[in-house]
């Protein structure tokens, strides 16, 4: 166990460096120096109970969030402080909870809005090529796709717009299991572009199958931090986070 993600060794350049962090809402403290990184072309799964602080440890790291405590870094980088458009500017891409596209427009303008200039078309290509179905729904409002499609439009908007860095919250939330294998599929295939991924996710076992590291956050403190294969087997939640489960 470790209570620093400073201590950690890691492998390879590291795309995102949060260092001892503090922050909340207002005067409420969420997190408590909590220290996380992310390595260059890898995945790392933040896990964690319901309330423990992980969407708002990913809004910190996305700019949505000011720390008051600690440091952040992007790419070797120091991006303390600076917003949430800087961030995205930079090549990290937050997709939230309840997904963060526009339901009343159409799938191929949810595209184009995260579309680098200039390479719309190619933009809409990929995605299509990514996900077929897509390109049958492509004049469709978003709105009107499945759960499953929304989540995939989703990730997709995330890949076109080339990050560095894709942090996903719960992106399988209240998705069919068959579904949830195809988003699975589809974060494979962010990471195999190069792209790093910081990933909160319910399914546990399917997000240490993806993952290189772990994290487990409770109660705003991060409990463990190590190997993903080392927690492989493991009841993940009754060992390292006890009583606190479902609380
Ligand atoms: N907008 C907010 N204002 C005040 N408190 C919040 C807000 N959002 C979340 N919280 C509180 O912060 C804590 C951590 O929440 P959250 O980061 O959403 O946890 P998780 O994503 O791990 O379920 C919870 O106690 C929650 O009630
Ligand atoms: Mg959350």
């Amino acid at each position: 166990m470790t209570d620093s993600a400073a201590e950690i060794p890691i492998e390879g350049h590291p795309v995102l460096e949060v260092e001892h962090v503090t922050a909340g809402y207002g005067d409420t403290v969420v997190l408590r120096d909590v220290s996380l990184r992310v390595a260059d072309a890898s995945v790392v799964a933040l896990l964690g109970p319901n309330g423990a602080g992980k969407t708002t440890l990913l809004r910190t790291a996305a700019g949505f969030i000011r720390a008051t405590r600690g440091s952040i870094r992007f790419d070797g980088e120091d991006v303390t402080g600076a917003a949430a458009h800087v961030m995205a500017r930079k090549g990290l891409c937050l997709l939230p909870e309840g997904r963060g596209i526009f339901p009343s427009l159409s799938v191929r303008d949810n595209l184009l809005l995260q579309s680098p200039k200039g390479e719309e078309r190619a933009s809409i290509e990929r995605a299509v090529e990514l996900f077929p179905i897509l390109g049958t729904r492509i004049g469709q409002t978003a709105g009107s796709l499945s759960g499953g499609e929304q989540q995939m439009l989703a990730l997709v908007r995330a890949s076109v717009s080339n990050p560095k860095l894709v942090v996903v919250d719960e992106a399988s939330l209240g998705l069919a299991p068959l579904v949830v294998d195809k988003i699975f599929d589809t974060l494979r295939q962010i990471v195999a572009t190069g792209t790093s991924l910081l990933l909160v996710e319910q399914y546990v076992t399917r997000a240490l199958d993806i993952a290189d590291r772990v994290y487990l956050l409770n109660r705003g403190q991060i409990v463990f931090s190590g190997a993903a294969d080392e927690l492989e087997g493991e009841d993940v939640f009754e060992r390292y986070l006890g009583i606190d489960v479902g609380s």
